[in-house]
């Protein structure tokens, strides 16, 4: 999208972003590109985020946070949204080893209760498995809803405040911070310094909506399945060609 513009500027990556989320989407429009069915392009979705995953860990990147399933993501095809409960399954036999190796933590934000078993039994594993890996973290946000989340912490710091626990003058930004999903990464990642979202949409999709208040964005015509390393220095290079100011001069 800012491709043209881009192509004349110098790389720059001297600053790397520390926590960056994508919004990995076109691997429909990919597929159909091939005239093959759409699930083709998850599962070339899926070998591209294990590429960029280790790319982005040899950058420095500390946190990278992927939305894999919205809560909206449920009125798709049932097929469709059961094939794609069947990645992680396979995303741990087959991808895991080699993040592992690669010092990966892996990490998951979203609702558990509406994942079919074997989808949590395999995400489990990864999380036990990856566990005392002290490299990037890769963040899955499965079954993510950014409102939801924030609806749940709200509900939780009312029962505090009824339970005289809490008094509602003591509620604060880290407060909260602390009470979301994100509060599982390092306290210091744990908002995104960058988005990106592949495919030429231009909406954030209620993914993270505390957490990218000041987060910078960068939006690429790319499909995700096309979206590699260099696209990811070529993102990072964009990101160090602004001023981050957080509202300040
Ligand atoms: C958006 O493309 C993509 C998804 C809803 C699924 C993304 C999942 C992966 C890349 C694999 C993640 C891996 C694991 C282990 C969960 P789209 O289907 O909306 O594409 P379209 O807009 O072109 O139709």
């Amino acid at each position: 999208m800012f491709g043209l513009k881009r192509k004349n500027k110098e790389m720059i990556l001297d600053n790397i972003p520390n926590h960056i989320g994508i919004i990995m989407d076109g691997n429909g429009r990919w597929a159909k590109k091939r005239l093959q069915p759409r699930i083709m392009g998850h599962k070339a979705g899926m070998d591209a985020l294990q590429k960029v995953t280790i790319d982005a860990s040899k950058l420095g990147v500390k946190v990278l946070t992927v939305y894999a399933f919205s809560t909206e993501n449920w009125s798709r095809p049932e097929d469709e949204v059961a094939f794609i409960m069947k990645l992680p399954v396979e995303f741990f036999d087959k991808y895991v080893p080699e993040l592992d190796k690669n010092n990966v933590r892996i990490q998951m934000i979203g609702d558990r209760h509406r994942l079919p078993k074997d989808t949590l039994a395999a995400l489990d594993n990864a999380l036990e498995k990856t566990r005392h890996n002290s490299g990037l973290v890769l963040n899955f946000a499965l079954n993510y809803g950014g409102r939801a989340e924030i609806v749940e912490t709200v509900r939780e710091l009312a029962q505090d405040v009824l339970d005289a626990r809490l008094n509602p003058g003591d509620i604060t930004e880290d407060l909260i911070s602390g009470r979301l999903m994100t509060s599982r990464l390092p306290y210091l990642y744990r908002d995104p310094d960058l988005v990106i979202r592949t495919s030429g949409e231009l909406r954030t999709s209620n993914f993270l909506p505390w957490q990218i208040a000041y987060s910078e964005f960068y939006f690429t015509d790319r499909l995700w399945p096309d979206f590699d390393g260099q696209a990811l220095k070529e993102a990072i290079s964009d990101y160090n060609h602004r001023h981050r100011r957080f509202g300040g001069l």
